[in-house]
């Protein structure tokens, strides 16, 4: 139980199931990135801590921390000629949908001038990716509420940075406590929830990533495949329809309905936020979460009745023998929608923080693939279940 598949060598040799990234055990809930278990990095790293671990390997050193969140400060602008790319979106387009356009789009303004095959410059494409991500998804934000986008600040962490990005109103305000984006609490918070969601093994958008990255696509390319690969409900978009969940069942008294639905087969709702292709445990993450949201909805939303319903919904849930005859437990999905509410992510926005925080999974699954020597072309095979050969026959003779 190395984390290696027992695939047949010429599989296993388009190194598209070989990584050193990630390792789950979905059976005893485990996960850890680069073998440091995810309860010590939520605990103790930050989010640019435990990006730079996965990219390159190992907890870097203070002056290698120091010089990497240097790099992410000076890489976040983005080209000026870009913001009229927005221009193109409806004000309601999905945000997703403008970052899946916004992010592939990089590789006309920041690829030409690079060669893939030199480590250097791949690290430069990685770090470059990371820290335009903020930087994006706030401007998707800012274009859909018609507000002025706003440049990154060389003063403010990364977090900080994108917070920032996504509220600050200068006329509105001078900063001090009307900056509550900046509050500690919150700050902290969407940094542990980055952490959390910063990789996870062969997940269906980190695959799209590495098959895109093993045809030689440019990395902004494979990074906008990733994007679309995430946006699905049954993956990233899960944490959005959680929170419409919830919504909709709205009071504990009607959960027993929603169960009930979630368990008739011919009734295609399922519950939002349970179940896991892997873990058959509970999502080692999702329990980080959970302890998270007493803290933020503490400082911003006390007695947030959504939660309430959440933690009323999950213990229903695990009592019932469908749920645990299936082992479907709480996901990473089930609490981040209700600490982003807290923080004022509108809903429509919590897939594309999914898909920040994943950015670092995804370089770093990028890297690893291209640095792989024996790294080939990923090319699925499938079991043929269509029609045996035949002869054409003319239109007239059908
Ligand atoms: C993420 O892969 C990753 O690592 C993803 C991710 C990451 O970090 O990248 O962890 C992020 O995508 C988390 C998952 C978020 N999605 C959701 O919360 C959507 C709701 N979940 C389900 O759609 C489902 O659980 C999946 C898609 C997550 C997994 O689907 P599977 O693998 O088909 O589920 P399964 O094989 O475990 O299902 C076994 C049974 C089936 O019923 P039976 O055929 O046995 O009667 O459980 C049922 C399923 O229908 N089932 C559910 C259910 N999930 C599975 N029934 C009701 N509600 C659910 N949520």
């Amino acid at each position: 139980k190395l984390g290696y598949f027992s695939y047949d060598p010429g599989f296993v040799s388009t190194a598209s199931c070989r990584s050193a990234i990630t390792y789950i055990d979905g059976d005893e809930g485990t996960l850890l990135y680069r073998g440091y278990p995810i309860e010590q990095l939520a605990r103790h790293s930050s989010f640019l801590e435990v990006a730079y671990l996965l990219m390159f390997g190992e907890l870097p050193k203070h002056e290698e921390l120091q010089s990497f969140a240097a790099d992410i400060r000076q890489e976040a602008m983005i080209h000026e000629t870009l913001r009229k790319f927005f221009e193109g979106f409806h004000y309601d387009a999905h945000p997703m949908a403008m970052m899946v356009g916004v992010v592939g789009s990089l590789s006309a303004f920041y690829h030409s001038e690079l060669d893939m095959g030199d480590p250097h410059q791949r690290r430069v494409s990685a770090i470059r990716m990371l820290a335009k991500m903020p930087t994006i998804a706030a401007a998707c934000y800012r274009h859909s509420v018609g507000l002025p986008f706003v440049y990154p600040r060389a003063d403010l962490g990364y977090c900080e940075n994108f917070l920032n990005m996504m509220f600050s109103v200068p006329s509105l305000h001078l900063g001090g406590d009307e900056a509550w984006y900046l509050d500690p609490v919150a700050v902290d918070t969407l940094d542990l929830l980055f952490i959390l969601h910063a990789d996870h093994e062969q997940n269906a958008s980190t695959s799209t990533v590495r098959l895109a990255s093993s045809t030689g696509a440019n990395p902004y390319a494979c990074i906008a495949a990733g994007i679309a690969a995430l946006w699905g409900p049954a993956h990233g978009g899960a944490n959005e329809a959680v929170l419409g969940m919830l919504e909709e069942i709205g009071t504990p008294e009607r959960i027993p309905e929603y169960i009930a639905r979630a368990k008739d087969r011919n009734d295609p709702f399922r519950l939002m936020g349970f179940g896991h292709r892997v873990y058959k445990n509970y999502d080692p993450r999702a329990q980080i979460i959970r302890k998270a949201c007493h803290d933020v909805l503490a400082r911003f939303s006390p007695n947030e009745p959504l939660f309430e319903l959440a933690m009323r919904l999950e213990e229903i849930a695990l009592h019932d023998e469908y749920f645990i005859e299936r082992r479907l437990y709480p996901n990473v999905d089930f609490y981040s929608g209700i600490i982003y509410k807290a923080l004022n992510i509108p809903v429509n926005m919590f897939t594309v923080m999914f898909a920040i925080a994943r950015t670092a999974g995804w370089v770093a699954h990028w890297l690893e693939l291209k640095a792989d020597p024996e790294q080939r072309i990923g090319r699925p095979r499938q079991l043929y279940v269509g029609a045996p050969r035949r002869d054409y026959r003319p239109i007239e003779q059908r």
